[in-house]
């Protein structure tokens, strides 16, 4: 890292000492702390994961970086001030949020997400540092420091949506767990990963947004060749949710413990808000799950899930199968740019 990146970190972790010193051992942190508290979280916790809370007045954090010698530019890189739009000065980009650090490789801080204690509707819930030249959203995964010899033990990585749910899942002693900081999985999130393992669980939230999200992490992960398991809440829950209300042991063995084959998860995916009393969703259900067998090379995995097809739908496996060879002919058609592309190529000699 560059002198003046060096210098961004030493603000960051700065920042993150008064933070958790405020939260811990002053009157106006007491709120946050019964906040933390009565979501579960303990002192250790706390300690671990570094978590802290700013003050909600418009420039303490600014100050106090100002008397440590930092000039207005430096305030305004490190993202931990905003420049006013009218007039001069600037403000605390967090103010009156729980926070939570967010640490490179190494485990120095580099960013930090802010959350207010009640969720409104005005109000974004969690606040992100903006981009900077020590955070890159696109890159950067929650908790790697921490996790990252777990994975290599256990070979697998159990990825969440959220950075609570790393939390709730330390909690619950999954130890090799990482999170995007709210974006979507990139090329380079899966670069990143793959260096550490190639197995992984993915761990997204019950709701609809997180089925989706879990699907698309789900095959581009599979394109890149790792192995994908999908853990799969009940009703809405989060990982978090789930924690607290059936407990670590149950987390562990029966959420963890009990991953879906990617493609007993697509299909599980496919299956959601189907009814195959209507023969457009079921046909559509036969030819999304076909159309992902296609693109598969194993035959014991299609001699399973198209048996586990027939029985679901009640259509014949000799029907399904004969649809299923229908498609791998066109998919094997689609696969062949380079005869093509040969040729167009000859077509000049035949000319002379
Ligand atoms: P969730 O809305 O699932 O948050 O967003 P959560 O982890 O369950 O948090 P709690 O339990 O309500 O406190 C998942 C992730 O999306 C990003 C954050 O990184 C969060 O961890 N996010 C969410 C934001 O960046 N901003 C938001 O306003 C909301
Ligand atoms: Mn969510
Ligand atoms: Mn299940
Ligand atoms: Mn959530
Ligand atoms: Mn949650």
């Amino acid at each position: 890292p560059s002198k003046s990146d060096n210098q961004l970190i030493l603000m960051h972790e700065f920042a993150a000492d008064m933070y958790h010193h405020i939260l811990l051992n002053t009157e106006e942190g007491q709120a946050a702390l019964d906040y933390l508290e009565n979501r579960g979280f303990t002192r250790e916790m706390i300690e671990r994961y570094r978590i802290g809370w700013s003050l909600p007045e418009w420039n303490y954090m600014a100050t106090a970086l100002q008397r440590k010698g930092y000039s207005e530019e430096e305030l305004m890189n490190s993202g931990l001030a905003i420049q006013r739009e009218q007039g001069n000065g600037f403000f605390d980009r967090f103010r009156g949020r729980v926070m939570f650090p967010i640490m490179n490789e190494s485990g120095k801080v580099i960013a930090f997400s802010g959350r207010i204690l009640e969720n409104t509707k005005t109000e974004a819930k969690y606040m992100n540092s903006p981009e900077s030249p020590i955070f890159q959203k696109s890159q950067v995964l929650y908790n790697v420091h921490q996790a990252r010899s777990a994975i290599r033990k256990n070979r697998k990585i159990i990825l969440f949506e959220g950075f609570m749910d790393v939390i709730a899942a330390g909690k619950a002693g999954v130890d090799n767990a990482l999170a995007t900081m709210g974006t979507s999985l990139t090329p380079q999130h899966i670069r990143a990963m793959k260096r550490f393992a190639q197995e992984i669980v993915i761990c997204f939230d019950g709701d609809d947004a997180g089925w989706e999200a879990a699907k698309r992490a789900a095959i581009a992960l599979n394109e890149d060749k790792f192995k994908v398991e999908v853990a799969v809440l009940p009703g809405k829950m989060d990982p978090d949710d789930y924690v607290r209300e059936h407990g670590q042991d149950a987390f562990r063995e029966q959420v963890i413990g009990k991953p879906h084959a990617f493609i007993a998860f697509a299909m599980m995916h496919a299956r959601r808000h189907k009814n195959f009393q209507y023969e457009n969703d079921l046909l559509q259900y036969v030819q999304e799950v076909l159309q992902l067998l296609a693109g598969r090379s194993s035959p014991i995995e299609r001699d399973l899930y198209i048996k586990q097809l027939a029985n679901e739908t009640k259509l014949s496996e000799e029907a399904i199968l004969q649809q299923y060879r229908k498609l791998e002919n066109r998919s094997i058609e689609q696969s062949r740019p380079e005869r093509v592309a040969k040729t167009v190529k000859r077509e000049p000699k035949r000319i002379t």
